[in-house]
C-alpha cells in the first residue's frame, strides 16, 4: 500500500498542528472549516485509506468536476481567479516566464494561496496542484538558490548530491506554495546540437537513470512536492538533435537508451510523467497509445498521472487550433492531464463533447481522475491547503547556497592542465580576469533562470566568478578585470578567461552549423595569449563546444557547465580548495561534424565520456583530496580508464582509481 508522501512522522505532526490551530482555522476559514465536522464526507477524513477517499470523492463528482481535474492552465490565462471555481480547474502552473508579480516569495505564496481559496470555493473543495519548472532550484523566483543545470550534476556522478538539491528545491518551493515540480528532466541527450542538452544528466541511460534520485529528493521528505519525469519518450534522441523533432529509432534502441531512466523513475514512484513534444518514427508521443498505456502504465506499472507538454495536444495534427480529434486521440492514448495552457474553455468544451458522444469512454475519465486525485491525497493537499510559510525563509538561505557551491565544485571537469598551471596560487601577485561570462550571474546561470530563455546580467542575487576570485586571493594579490581582455601585459601571473555560451532554452538553443566559441570570445582569448602569460579558460556552456583547434593554446581548461548563482564553487577549484572530481557526462567531440557522437560509437573524440583530470595531490591540501563520488550502482563492468587525453599534451594527474558510469556500448 502506498501511504502519504513524506516521512511517517508527517501526519502526526499535522494532526498536532491542526488541532492546535483548529480554532484559528475556524475563525479564518468560516464556512470552509465548518465542513470538517463529524459528518464530513469520508474523503475529507484523513484517517481513512487513500484508495477509499478517492472512491468516495469520485462518487460525488459531476462530469464537469472530473473534466476540470484534467485541466492544467497557465496562471496568466486566468482572466479572473474565479475561473478556478467556475471551471473546477484541477491544476494551475506558471510557465517559464509567468511568475507572480512582484517576484518575491511572499507574493508567490499570496497568489497561490488565493488560487487555493478559489478551489476551496467549489462544492467538493478539491485542492489545486500548482506547478513550476524548478529545474535547477526554484529558478523562476527572484532570490532563490540557483543550482548547476543537470549536465553539471551529471558530471558530479553523485546521485545523493542530486537528491539533496531536490530536497532543498522542495523546501524553497514549499515556501512559495508551489507543490508540483516539472522536474527532473530524465532525457538522455544523444546529440549535443540539441538546445536542451544541458537539461540532461548525460548521454548514457545508466548515468541518467542513477539521477532519478532527484525524485526521492522532491517527494520523500517534508515538505514533499510532486515530481515529474520528463519528457517521455526519446526527446534526446531526435534526428539531428532537433528540439521537438523525430526520434527515428528501432524499438530496441528506444528501449535500451531512452526508457531506463523512466523505469528508474517509476521504481521511485514518481507522481507524474510529462510527455515529449517529439515523435517516434513519425508518430507524436502525445497520441502514442502503445508507449503511454501499454509500455508506461501497463508494462512499467506507472501508477501516477501523465501530463502533456505546453500546448502539445494542439500540435498533434501539425496545424494550430485545438480539435476534437486531437483531444480524443491524446486522452484515449492515456493522457490524464492536459497543459492547455491558455484557452481552457475551448479545451473543456471539446473534451465534454467527446465524452458525451461516447468517443472517450467515461472509464478513461475516471481512471485519469483516480490517478490525479490519488496524488493529491498522498501529497497531503487536502490537509495542507495553504502555503506552509515556515519554509519561506529557506529561499536562497545560506545552507542552500552552501549546497549549491558544493555542487558547483563537484560538477567541474578539469580537461587540461598544461605544466600544472592549476591550481592557481592565492598569493599570485597579479591576476587578470576577462570574458563576458566572468561577471555575469545571468550567463553563468543559463536558460530557465528568472525567465524561460534566461537573461544576461544581474537577474538575481549570487556570486559571479569574478567576485569569487576576488574573495579568494590573498589581500596582496591584485585582480584586474577587463571584460574584453584589453590592457593585459606580461606582468600578470596568469589570465583567467570566462567564456562560452549565452543563455537559451529549448529550440532556440539548437545549433545547426558550427559549435565553436563565439568570435568575440575567441578575440578575447587571442588578446590574453598575446601577452604571453598562462591562460586558464573557464568554459561556461550547456554542452561541449568545438574547441579542438584552439585548446592546445590554452594552459588550463575547466568545464564549468552552467553553474548557477554560486560562483564561489568555481574559485574553489581554480585555487585548489577542491581537487576536481567531475567526469564528462558526454563524449567531447573533436569536430562538430562528428555529431552525434556518443560513448561506444567508435568515433575518436577529443575527450571520451567519463574523462576528467585531477590535480597532483601534492598541490592541494590533503583534506581536500577528491572524495570518491561515484556510487557503486553507477559503475558497470565496462568502465573507461580516465586520464588518457588524446593529443597527449595535458599535464594533469591522471585520476587513476576513479571510474565513471560508462554505458555498455550503445552506438548510434
Ligand atoms: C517545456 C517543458 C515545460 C513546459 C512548461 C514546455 O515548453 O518543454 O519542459 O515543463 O513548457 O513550462
Ligand atoms: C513559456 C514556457 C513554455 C514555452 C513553450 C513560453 O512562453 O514561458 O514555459 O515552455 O512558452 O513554447
Amino acid at each position: 500500500m502506498h501511504a502519504e508522501r513524506g516521512p511517517l512522522l508527517r501526519p502526526i505532526l499535522l494532526v498536532l498542528v491542526a488541532s492546535s490551530l483548529a480554532l484559528v482555522a475556524l475563525a479564518a476559514n468560516g464556512a470552509g472549516a465548518q465542513q470538517r465536522t463529524a459528518d464530513a464526507p469520508p474523503y475529507l477524513d484523513q484517517a481513512r485509506p487513500i484508495a477509499e477517499r478517492v472512491d468516495d470523492l469520485l462518487g460525488r463528482m459531476s462530469l464537469d468536476d472530473k473534466l476540470g481535474q484534467m485541466t492544467l492552465v497557465d496562471r496568466s490565462a486566468l482572466g479572473n481567479q474565479a475561473d478556478v471555481t467556475t471551471y473546477r480547474l484541477g491544476a494551475v502552473f506558471n510557465g517559464g516566464s509567468s511568475a507572480p508579480s512582484p517576484n518575491h516569495a511572499s507574493s508567490w505564496a499570496d497568489t497561490i494561496d488565493s488560487l487555493q481559496r478559489s478551489a476551496e470555493d467549489t462544492p467538493l473543495r478539491i485542492p489545486l496542484l500548482y506547478g513550476v519548472n524548478a529545474v535547477h532550484g526554484h529558478n523562476g523566483l527572484w532570490g532563490a538558490t540557483i543550482f548547476p543545470h543537470n549536465i553539471g550534476l551529471g558530471a558530479s556522478g553523485d546521485p545523493e548530491l542530486v537528491a539533496a538539491i531536490s530536497r532543498a528545491t522542495a523546501e524553497e518551493m514549499a515556501g512559495t506554495g508551489a507543490n508540483w515540480n516539472f522536474a527532473p528532466c530524465l532525457c538522455v541527450a544523444r546529440d549535443d546540437r540539441w538546445g536542451r542538452t544541458y537539461e540532461s544528466f548525460g548521454e548514457t541511460p545508466e548515468l541518467v537513470a542513477s539521477m532519478a534520485s532527484a525524485i526521492s529528493g522532491y517527494q520523500d521528505g517534508t515538505p514533499a512536492v510532486l515530481a515529474t519525469a520528463k519528457h517521455y519518450l526519446g526527446d534526446g534522441g531526435t534526428t539531428g538533435g532537433v528540439d521537438q523533432g523525430d526520434a527515428a529509432l528501432s524499438e530496441a534502441e528506444l528501449r535500451a537508451v531512452h526508457l531506463p531512466p523512466f523505469a528508474a523513475a517509476v521504481q521511485r514512484d514518481v507522481g507524474s510523467v510529462m510527455l515529449s513534444f517529439s515523435s517516434w518514427n513519425g508518430a507524436r508521443l502525445h497520441a502514442h497509445r502503445y508507449l503511454i498505456t501499454d509500455v508506461l502504465k501497463d508494462e512499467l506499472a506507472f501508477r501516477g498521472f501523465v501530463v502533456s507538454d505546453w500546448a502539445a495536444v494542439d500540435r498533434i495534427d501539425g496545424a494550430s487550433g485545438l480539435t476534437a480529434a486531437e483531444v480524443r486521440s491524446a486522452i484515449n492514448a492515456g493522457l490524464d492531464m492536459v497543459m492547455v495552457p491558455y484557452d481552457f474553455r475551448t479545451f473543456l468544451g471539446l473534451l465534454r463533447t467527446e465524452v458525451r458522444a461516447g468517443r472517450i469512454p467515461l472509464q478513461r475519465i475516471d481512471d485519469a481522475n483516480r490517478r490525479i486525485l490519488t496524488q493529491k491525497f498522498e501529497l497531503g493537499l487536502f490537509e495542507q491547503r495553504q502555503t506552509d510559510r515556515r519554509w519561506t525563509p529557506t529561499v536562497g538561505d545560506a545552507a542552500h547556497r552552501d549546497l549549491a557551491r558544493r555542487a558547483v565544485r563537484e560538477s567541474i571537469v578539469l580537461l587540461r592542465n598544461d605544466g600544472g598551471v592549476l591550481p592557481l596560487p592565492r598569493h599570485a601577485g597579479k591576476l587578470f580576469v576577462a570574458g563576458r561570462a566572468a561577471d555575469d550571474i545571468g550567463i553563468q546561470s543559463g536558460g530557465w533562470t528568472m525567465s524561460w530563455q534566461g537573461g544576461i546580467g544581474d537577474i538575481t542575487p549570487g556570486t559571479t566568478v569574478l567576485e569569487a576570485v576576488r574573495a579568494t586571493v590573498s589581500p596582496d594579490t591584485t585582480v584586474t578585470y577587463q571584460r574584453d581582455g584589453y590592457g593585459i601585459d606580461s606582468s600578470y601571473r596568469a589570465a583567467i578567461a570566462v567564456v562560452g555560451e549565452t543563455p537559451y532554452a529549448e529550440g532556440r538553443g539548437d545549433r545547426r552549423g558550427t559549435m565553436s566559441l563565439d568570435p568575440a570570445d575567441r578575440a578575447v582569448l587571442e588578446r590574453l595569449r598575446a601577452a604571453g602569460v598562462p591562460v586558464v579558460v573557464v568554459l561556461i556552456s550547456g554542452r561541449p563546444l568545438d574547441i579542438a583547434a584552439e585548446v592546445a593554446q590554452w594552459d588550463g581548461l575547466l568545464a564549468a557547465w552552467l553553474p548557477g548563482t554560486e560562483g564561489q564553487g568555481v574559485a574553489d577549484v581554480l585555487f585548489g580548495d577542491h581537487n576536481p572530481t567531475g567526469r564528462l557526462p558526454l563524449t567531447w567531440m573533436a569536430d562538430a561534424a562528428q555529431q552525434p557522437i556518443n560513448h561506444g560509437d567508435g568515433q575518436e573524440p577529443l575527450w571520451p565520456y567519463g574523462f576528467g583530470l585531477n590535480y597532483p595531490t601534492d598541490t592541494v591540501p590533503a583534506q581536500t583530496a577528491p572524495a570518491q563520488t561515484v556510487p557503486a550502482q553507477n559503475i558497470p563492468a565496462d568502465t573507461i580508464p580516465i586520464g588518457m587525453a588524446p593529443g597527449g599534451a595535458d599535464g594533469g594527474q591522471p585520476s587513476s582509481g576513479n571510474t565513471f558510469a560508462a554505458s555498455s556500448s550503445i552506438a548510434r
